[in-house]
């Protein structure tokens, strides 16, 4: 684990079910050439399953500043099996990858994905070294109900007893995502501080802690985001798939 990541601002690209083997090649070479001095940033890009390997294989030269290659999801089933379909945590590693996003509310929503299942799939990506992102936030519903920080807790209670001491969390506001609404910079103060101090009663006062805003983050909003406290980056959805838009805003991470 390398402990200067622990100490950087995060961007990372979700990609979601986008992208092709020409388009990849272009935005990640790009991105490879271009941003090679980002030294206070971390940089990942998280593709669908089958280009990662192609990801990897661009970002694996750099020198400087490494990109890390970043899974959207993995198995619940640990190492090799009769699981049609399913891609495990080992594999994940075979090829490259650094992050594993966890329990992301499009796989809550659209696969039912809930904390049982996201805490196997922590534990599977601990036990092969790999650093886990877990995604937390509320529904509409939730907020408008008060209730918000109940629904973080709730989601944020799967952190508990794992063995380790490094817990990477991205708050996503699910009413934010994709609809161009971005959380306003009390709300985000509010919840960061909120999730900090969850994590440390949860797991105790040695977690190295990063939180991510996510939610329609764009080259416009991402320097008065960063600028927020307990902000250490960003997970960005739909911005993440243009080369300026990215850049700007990893170049937002690094000034911050
Ligand atoms: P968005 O997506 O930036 O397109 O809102 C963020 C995410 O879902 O991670």
């Amino acid at each position: 684990m390398n402990k200067h990541l622990w100490q950087q601002k995060w961007v990372i690209g979700n990609w979601k079910m986008n992208g092709s083997l020409q388009e990849n090649q272009q935005l990640v070479q790009k991105i490879h050439q271009n941003l090679e001095n980002m030294d206070s940033v971390c940089i990942g890009i998280a593709p669908p399953t089958v280009y990662l390997s192609q990801i990897h294989n661009i970002v694996k030269e750099t020198t400087h500043n490494h990109i890390h290659t970043c899974a959207q999801d993995v198995s619940r089933f640990d190492n090799k099996g009769a699981y049609t379909g399913e891609v495990s945590a080992q594999m994940l590693q075979d090829i490259g990858v650094n992050i594993v996003l966890i329990g992301h509310s499009e796989r809550s929503l659209y696969f039912n994905e809930k904390n049982d299942i996201q805490r196997i799939k922590i534990e599977n990506v601990l036990r092969t070294g790999l650093t886990p992102l877990l995604c937390v936030g509320e529904s509409i519903k939730e907020r408008e109900d008060g209730r918000e920080k109940e629904a973080v807790a709730y989601q944020l209670s799967i952190l508990k007893g794992l063995k380790t001491q490094y817990f990477a969390v991205a708050y996503e506001p699910v009413w934010a995502i994709g609809t161009g609404k971005v959380a306003n910079k009390e709300q985000i103060a509010d919840m960061h501080q909120f999730i900090y101090d969850e994590i440390l009663s949860l797991t105790g006062n040695n977690a190295n802690i990063r939180v991510l805003y996510g939610g329609s983050v764009n080259e416009n909003n991402a320097a008065e985001i960063f600028s927020v406290p307990h902000v250490d980056g960003a997970l960005v959805g739909g911005a993440s798939l243009k080369y300026e838009s990215f850049a700007n805003i990893i170049n937002a991470a690094q000034k911050a």
